[in-house]
């Protein structure tokens, strides 16, 4: 087993600190952030991830997992150093390295024995060589430090079963001492191990993640064209699955990918390519796309209401997707703003993620509309005029159409997810519509049911 250091504690520093321990190495996780360290020692996770909490107390309490500020006495005799600290997006759509090359510095200083510096953030094609560089320029010590790409593919809201059973690990290095120094780190998770050089094992990254977001964006374009013919972009997608080359996974048509990789990972491959001039176009068109996704429902609401000044407006689900409480691009952070500018009155629920949206826009008064956080549905819904869904929370799918229709003043639904049965909704006398499929209108309802009475 080995004694490995974790820099940065968010989701992919921490989930990655918790499961080497859980497979038996020795961790300390290092964060300059004194309050968040407090908070892990006391066994509470800062970011909101399922089993995680679990895990850390279980290795917490066989001494296999510490938490620290002190990166200098974890860094020091560390055999590898895993390095897990944010890139955020910059408005130019390019990553900002400054987090990974401070951490890369510290190590330099902090090293007193041959070590293997391993990238886990995702960064752009050839970060790799710069951090190595740094830390040949700033190391104190005459030891061995050597630069590993290992990215990381796991998904929020299922962070600690992605990592520990994650369909392949991918390690890039340049030399065969680093190549079974990472190897044997991640022999105990029993995975596969694809092992290819260090710029290739950083484009994976880019490319599986662009792919996948790529794949949504063809499905929501196609659902947009399902819409103009008529087809109806579940029956097309479920029509697709069974073709194997495509798969059945990532072909859910709705209101944008959101999150903190797909937004970004796209803007900063369509950056890295114009950097080399080379134009993108596909991962361009799909972020192209996306932004138009985004608003999709609210534009067909303002056609169809005309304004919203004064209106009872329920959202429901604020995060960009369910299973976390992160509101980073979420579809939400997009339309609510919009509805506030056209005077609407908000009751927003979202199980998790009010707390942090409320940060953004505080309950009360905003611009010409207002917004109220409610911890339960039915009061969102209660007298509403219009209702957008934009997360698909269990609860929000275990709604029935009878349910809008008895709580609503008008029952109108905009469902950004494609959770209902189109026919459901038609049956209860809801006006619904959603993503890619034909709306249910309320006039057939009576006509309709009109046609029942006729017949009986
Ligand atoms: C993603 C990748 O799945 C993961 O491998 C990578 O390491 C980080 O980015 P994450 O952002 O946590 O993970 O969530 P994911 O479940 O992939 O969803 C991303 C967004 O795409 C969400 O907004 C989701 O609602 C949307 N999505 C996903 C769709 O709109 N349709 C789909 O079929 C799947």
């Amino acid at each position: 087993m080995y004694k490995i250091a974790v820099a940065g504690t968010g989701y992919v520093g921490l989930v990655a600190g918790v499961c080497f321990a859980e497979v038996g190495h020795q961790v300390t996780c290092v964060d300059i952030d004194e309050k968040k360290v407090e908070l892990m020692r006391s066994g509470v996770s800062p970011i909101y991830e399922t089993g995680l909490e679990e895990l850390m107390a279980n290795n917490y309490s066989a001494g296999r997992i510490e938490y620290t500020t002190d990166f200098k006495s974890a860094y020091k005799d560390a055999d590898a150093i895993f390095i897990g600290v944010g890139t955020p997006e910059q408005p130019d759509g390019s990553a900002n390295l400054s987090y990974i090359a401070t951490v890369a510095r510290q190590i330099a200083e902090s090293v007193e024995k041959d070590c293997l510096v391993v990238v886990k953030s995702t960064v752009p094609v050839g970060t790799n060589d710069k951090v190595e560089q740094i830390i040949q320029d700033f190391l104190v010590k005459d030891v061995k430090v050597e630069v590993a790409s290992n990215p990381e593919f796991l998904a929020q809201g299922s962070a600690v079963h992605d990592t520990l059973h994650a369909e392949r690990i991918i390690i890039g290095t340049e030399s065969k001492w680093a190549e079974e120094l990472l190897t044997k780190i991640y022999e105990p998770f029993h995975l596969p191990i694809v092992s290819v050089n260090r710029r290739s094992a950083e484009m994976i990254k880019y490319a599986s993640n662009d792919f996948l977001a790529l794949k949504i964006s063809y499905m929501n374009d196609i659902a947009n064209l399902c819409e103009l013919v008529g087809a109806d972009i579940q029956d097309v997608a479920m029509g697709m699955s069974f073709d194997e080359r495509i798969g059945s996974k990532f072909l859910n048509a709705g209101i944008g990918f959101g999150g903190s990789c797909f937004p970004k990972d796209t803007k900063a491959l369509e950056y890295i390519a114009k950097q080399n001039g080379y134009e993108l176009k596909t991962v361009k068109a799909a972020i192209d796309v996306n932004k138009e996704q985004k608003t999709m429902l609210y534009k067909k609401a303002s056609k169809r209401l005309i304004t919203f000044n004064g209106l009872k407006v329920a959202v429901l689900g604020l995060t960009f997707k369910p299973g976390t409480d992160d509101l980073r691009e979420a579809a939400s952070l997009e339309n609510v703003p919009l509805l506030l500018e056209q005077g609407a009155d908000i009751y927003a629920y979202d199980p998790v993620g009010a707390e942090n949206f409320a940060k953004v826009y505080p309950e009360g008064k905003n611009g010409r509309g207002s917004i109220t956080y409610v911890a339960n549905i039915e009061h969102a819904l209660e007298g509403a005029n219009v209702c957008f869904v934009f997360t698909e929370w269990g609860e929000v799918k275990a709604i029935t159409p009878e349910t809008y229709k008895k709580l609503m003043r008008t029952p109108l639904v905009y469902d950004g997810r494609n959770i209902y049965g189109v026919e459901d909704m038609q049956e209860a006398g809801v006006e619904y519509h959603s993503i890619g499929r034909k709306p249910a209108t309320r006039a057939a309802v009576k006509e309709s049911k009109n046609l029942e009475l006729q017949n009986s």
